[in-house]
């Protein structure tokens, strides 16, 4: 057996990619956030990262890739559709968002997610060092942290949340409430990645179990378990330097050409998801174009738009929907070979983002619900003093910390709309200055930051 790690990171997918090339199929590293904030405590430690591969039926071995061993977990076609676009997608991930559409609760697909998630804690608990740090990410996971205490009471083991941590009263639908709540306790530290949703957490804890709590610290079973904000943020440098780069900036400028050299990119980014306000953001700048405040070709909008989750029923409908929306625009306001809105469902390479950011004088983020958004953030580090403007729903974590933006109400139409036309008529000084603020927060807040805060909390000294 391979010599077990000191640290160890349990997420639903594992941060590679398989690709073909001509000697074959490989593995490459998927450029996330998470991996690179990770990474050197991940090498340091001789870490481990167990996930899902993607795909179904056997996984592969366990292999390691640039200094980290990558432990895969396999899911069966029945545990993909029951564990993964079920009681992950179809359940938590609109309850916890608030419910901007309804959750589906299905018995079948709560046993399959209890069986995966033990399945997780089974991995971790037999790559793990004695002593080891165990750090589990996300509601896909969020029976793991007490399975993995009961194999090895040795550990310690931190939970961080990416999305938001809903109210009592939405929490209270689920119906394994307790087991889940029993599961997030089983850490020693739990994360969130705001205030807010640390404080629904420990009340609930106080409402559903009858648990005290002192602050952020509850008393479970003679333990004492943390919980705390750590809002999650970017590779800030990274962005910076990709979007300086004269090549980026270059295909900036061609962006532009390619869409007429308009005055006005307004920009969206989002996985194709039914939180992120696509259709409220479609319909404001319809609305604007019909009211005459903007007009095509001056104004245009780039919509990308991820493919995301696509066999669950919620993200068909919405994909109808949007390109409804799209239809709808373009026959109105576009002509021939000049849109008013360019469509792209489509994953793009990180340098054509970069690119993209570059070129958008006003870039919307309008989620009705989100735990951070790192594209807002993603827009701020590429701006590079060259100002650009960002409207930013207020139910976003990322507007917290980001004050400068144009705040907005998403679930106001009107209120939208104003907001968008004070970002495209901003003066630039104002528009620059506004984002050096912004630039600022996030060169001292960047992913790197929040890692060694949410370690350090958890008692990894190493971290500081
Ligand atoms: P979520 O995690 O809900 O998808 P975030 O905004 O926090 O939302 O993170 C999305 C990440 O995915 C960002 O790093 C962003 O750059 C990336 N991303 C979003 N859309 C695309 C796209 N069309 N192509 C490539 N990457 C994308
Ligand atoms: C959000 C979730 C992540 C998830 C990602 C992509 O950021 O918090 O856990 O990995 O969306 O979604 P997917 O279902 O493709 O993994």
């Amino acid at each position: 057996m391979a010599e077990r790690s000191s640290f160890v990171v349990v997420a639903n997918r594992l941060p590679v990619d398989e690709v073909t090339t001509p000697e074959g199929r490989q593995w490459r590293p998927s450029p996330g956030g998470l991996v690179t904030a990770l990474h050197p405590v991940l090498v340091r430690e001789r870490g481990t990262w167990i996930g899902w591969a993607g795909g179904t039926g056997d996984a592969p071995e366990p292999f390691e890739l640039e200094g980290i061993n990558i432990h895969p977990v396999p899911l069966s076609a029945q545990e993909l559709e029951r564990y993964y676009e079920g009681q992950s997608n179809a359940t938590i991930w609109p309850l916890y968002h608030d419910a901007v559409e309804t959750p589906a609760y299905k018995r079948s697909w709560r046993e399959t997610y209890r069986a995966v998630n033990q399945r997780f804690a089974q991995a971790a608990a037999e790559v793990a060092a004695e002593g080891a740090v165990v750090w589990v990410q996300d509601y896909q996971l969020q029976l793991v942290p007490a399975m993995l205490r009961e194999l090895r009471p040795d550990l310690k083991i931190g939970f961080f949340l990416h999305i938001p941590f809903p109210p009592i009263e939405l929490f209270m639908q689920m119906p394994f409430r307790t087991e889940i709540l029993r599961g997030l306790l089983g850490a020693d530290l739990v994360g969130f990645q705001q205030r807010l949703a640390a404080q629904n957490f420990v009340r609930l804890a106080r409402h559903l179990l009858g648990l005290r709590y002192e602050g952020q610290m509850i008393q479970v079973d003679g333990r004492q378990v943390k919980a705390g904000a750590f809002p999650i943020s970017i590779d800030t440098a990274q962005m910076e330097q990709l979007a300086a780069d004269p090549a980026i900036q270059a295909r900036a400028k061609e962006i532009r050409g390619e869409l007429g050299n308009p005055k006005t990119i307004i920009l969206g980014v989002d996985r194709l998801d039914y939180t992120k306000g696509i259709e409220l953001r479609l319909k404001a700048f319809r609305e604007l174009l019909a009211d005459g405040k903007l007009t095509v070709p001056d104004a245009v909008m780039v919509q990308v738009a991820t493919p995301s989750r696509e066999r669950v029923e919620h993200y068909q409908a919405l994909r109808v929907k949007v390109e409804r929306e799209v239809g709808r625009i373009n026959g109105e306001f576009g002509r021939v070979g000049v849109p008013a809105v360019h469509y792209l469902h489509q994953s793009y390479s990180r340098s054509e983002l970069a690119a993209l950011y570059s070129a958008a004088d006003v870039m919307m983020v309008t989620p009705l619900r989100d735990g951070m958004n790192l594209v807002a953030k993603e827009y701020v580090a590429s701006r590079a003093d060259t100002g650009g403007a960002l409207v930013l729903s207020e139910f976003a974590g990322a507007a917290t910390e980001l004050r400068q933006a144009f705040l907005c109400n998403p679930h106001d139409p009107e209120g939208v709309k104003e907001v968008l036309l004070r970002a495209v008529n901003i003066e630039p000084a104002e528009a620059r200055r506004r984002m050096r603020v912004m630039q600022r927060h996030l060169r001292t807040h960047d992913v790197d930051h929040w890692a060694r805060s949410f370690l350090n909390e958890l008692g990894v000294p190493e971290a500081a």
